[in-house]
């Protein structure tokens, strides 16, 4: 990743780059060419959020890859690509969560991407990031955007962290999620050179500058990672806490008013 590069190119889309929470508020980039994307392609992303992602592609090596887990109908993926043909993309999605993307989506790669330019993989992420199907290439820039457990958000950069090149970027989505930003400041602390350099929040979610929160890491490689050796009492204590107990409760409170308001309709 040509960090310098990336940094100022966002600097010109948002003068007011510098400053984090005015930042948080900025409306739209300088530069416009992303704004019908997400007219075509129906998204859970905002017209920023694309240019972040575009700008980390556009700043690749050449022979760094960009890798996203989590592409629904492909916003995200086609805002990534927009205006950069050479660069190769993996991306993976396993459907979990919504109906109907599958097929929109390969409708999408083949309308906005040059043919062979995404390789797109339909299964779950722990499976793609294992089988790793870019080596040998490395990854400049990597967009966790799958399941949003604490586990998912962990696995989903704990796994990649031996794919990354020497000097990475790892882009994270929904981080206004507390199990988000406890599992990025997990790996924050466990990993040297994983360095937290932009977090932005918004106050709600679907908001119109930054969505639902987006974190960026900057990772410099210090030396090999062993992801099995980093989980520990740290990692196993708070999926406890967001996952076990806190997901769970919110999953029961769901199906409970579900069940009081399928009674009242009878
Ligand atoms: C928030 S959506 C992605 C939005 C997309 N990036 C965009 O810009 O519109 C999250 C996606 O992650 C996928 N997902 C959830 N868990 C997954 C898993 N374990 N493996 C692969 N994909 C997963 C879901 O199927 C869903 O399409």
């Amino acid at each position: 990743m040509r960090f310098e590069r990336f940094i100022e190119r966002c600097r010109a889309e948002w003068p007011e780059f510098d400053n984090p929470r005015r930042l948080e508020e900025s409306p739209n980039p300088a530069t416009r060419d992303l704004s019908g994307v997400l007219t075509h392609v129906p998204g859970m992303a905002t017209e920023n959020k694309l240019k972040l992602l575009n700008l980390a592609v556009a700043s690749l090596e050449p022979d760094e890859i960009y890798v996203e887990v989590g592409c629904y109908k492909g916003a995200s993926l086609i805002g990534a690509a927009m205006g950069n043909p050479d660069a190769r993309i993996f991306a993976c999605d396993n459907f979990s969560q919504f109906d109907g993307a599958a097929a929109a989506l390969d409708a999408v790669i083949a309308q906005f991407t040059r043919p062979g330019q995404v390789e797109f993989h339909d299964m779950d992420f722990r499976e793609f990031l294992t089988r790793a199907p870019w080596r040998p290439a490395k990854i400049g820039a990597y967009f966790y955007d799958g399941g949003h457990s604490f586990e998912d958000q962990y696995d989903g950069i704990r796994l990649v962290l031996e794919h990354l090149a020497a000097d990475a970027l790892v882009i994270i989505d929904d981080t206004n999620k507390r199990a988000a930003r406890s599992a990025d400041a997990l790996i924050a602390r466990q990993v040297p050179g994983f360095e937290l350099i932009l977090n932005l929040r918004t106050p709600k979610n679907h908001h119109p500058a930054w969505w639902n929160g987006i974190q960026v890491y900057r990772y410099r490689a210090r030396g090999p990672i062993d992801c099995a050796a980093l989980m520990g009492a740290a990692f196993s204590a708070r999926k406890l806490i967001y996952d076990d107990l806190l997901l769970n409760l919110k999953h029961g409170r769901r199906a409970l008013r579900a069940r009081i308001k399928q009674s009242l309709r009878h």
